[in-house]
C-alpha cells in the first residue's frame, strides 16, 4: 500500500492543474500563534468576540490592541520552509492559485504572487468613511488610528465575521478549486466558511484533495488522502519529491 505521502506525490507528477488553501497553521512555525489552537484566546476573548464589525462599533480601541499584537508579530516574523514551498509550487504549476485566510502577509513575503487573501490583509488598513488606504506594518502611535484626511476612524483592511469576502477573490478562489486536479489544504481547521468549503468545491468537481496539518479536522473524512506533519517539513519534502 502506498502511504498518503507518495499518493500525493504521484498525484502531483501526473497533474497539470494544482492549487491550495491554506491557513494559520502555515504560520505557526514563524511564531504566529493560530486561532483555534491551546491558549487560542486573546486577554480572554474568543476571537469572533474582537473580529466583528459589532465589536469595532462597541470599542474600536481594544479591537485595534487585537491587530496592533498581530501586527507586531507579522512584522517580527519570517516566511518559513512552508510559505517557501508554496511559492516555489506556483513556479512549477501555471496556474497554481494560493487561496489564503492568513492576513499576515507572510506568502507574499515568501514570493507568492498568484494569491487571494480571502480574509485580507493586517498590512493594509482603511478609513471607514473616505476609503482612503493606508498600507504599513509599523507601530501605531494612537490607537485607535484616524484618518488623516478626513478625521474618521481608520479600521484594519480585514473580513470580520459577518462580513463578505472580497468578491473577486473569492471567485477567483472558486474557479481554482473547481478546475483543480489536485487541491493541498494546509493548516487550517477548516472550520470558518465559505473558505473552507473551497477543499468541499475541489473534492466535488473530482480533484484529489490533500490535508496537510499535523491533526485531523472535521473535513478530512473528505479528503484522498494527509500528511499529519507541520507544513514547515511537509511541503519542502513534497516539493523535493517532484522532478527537476
Ligand atoms: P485555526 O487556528 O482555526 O486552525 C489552525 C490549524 O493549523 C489547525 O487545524 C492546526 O492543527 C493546524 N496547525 C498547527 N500547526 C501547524 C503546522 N505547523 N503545520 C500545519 N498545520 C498546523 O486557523 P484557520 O483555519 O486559519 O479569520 O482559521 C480560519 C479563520 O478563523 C482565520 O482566517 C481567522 C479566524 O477567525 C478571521 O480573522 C476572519
Amino acid at each position: 500500500m502506498p502511504s498518503d505521502f507518495e499518493r500525493l506525490v504521484s498525484a502531483l507528477r501526473r497533474a497539470s492543474r494544482v492549487s491550495a488553501l491554506t491557513g494559520a497553521g502555515v504560520s505557526a512555525e514563524s511564531g504566529i500563534a493560530t486561532f483555534r489552537g491551546a491558549g487560542g484566546l486573546w486577554e480572554g476573548h474568543r476571537i469572533e468576540e474582537v473580529a466583528t464589525p459589532e465589536a469595532f462599533a462597541e470599542d474600536p480601541e481594544r479591537v485595534w490592541r487585537f491587530y496592533e499584537m498581530r501586527r507586531r508579530n507579522a512584522r517580527e516574523a519570517r516566511p518559513n520552509a512552508g510559505h517557501e514551498a508554496l511559492a516555489a509550487l506556483e513556479e512549477r504549476f501555471p496556474g497554481f492559485l494560493l487561496a489564503t485566510q492568513n492576513v499576515d502577509g507572510l506568502h507574499r513575503r515568501a514570493g507568492s504572487r498568484n494569491l487571494v487573501e480571502l480574509h485580507g490583509s493586517i498590512v493594509r488598513r482603511y478609513c471607514v468613511r473616505c476609503r482612503r488606504i493606508e498600507e504599513d506594518l509599523e507601530p501605531l502611535e494612537v490607537l485607535p488610528p484616524v484618518c488623516e484626511a478626513c478625521g474618521n476612524l481608520m479600521r484594519p483592511d480585514i473580513v470580520w465575521f459577518g462580513e463578505p469576502l472580497p468578491v473577486e477573490a473569492w471567485a477567483d478562489a472558486q474557479e481554482a478549486a473547481r478546475a483543480s486536479e489536485v487541491y493541498l489544504v494546509v493548516g487550517t481547521s477548516a472550520e470558518v466558511y465559505p473558505a473552507a468549503g473551497l477543499a468541499l468545491i475541489a473534492a466535488d468537481a473530482g480533484a484529489e484533495v490533500f490535508e496537510i496539518n499535523p491533526a485531523a479536522t472535521a473535513l478530512s473524512p473528505m479528503f484522498s488522502g494527509a500528511i499529519r506533519e507541520p507544513s514547515g517539513e511537509a511541503l519542502p519534502r513534497i516539493l523535493s519529491a517532484l522532478p527537476g
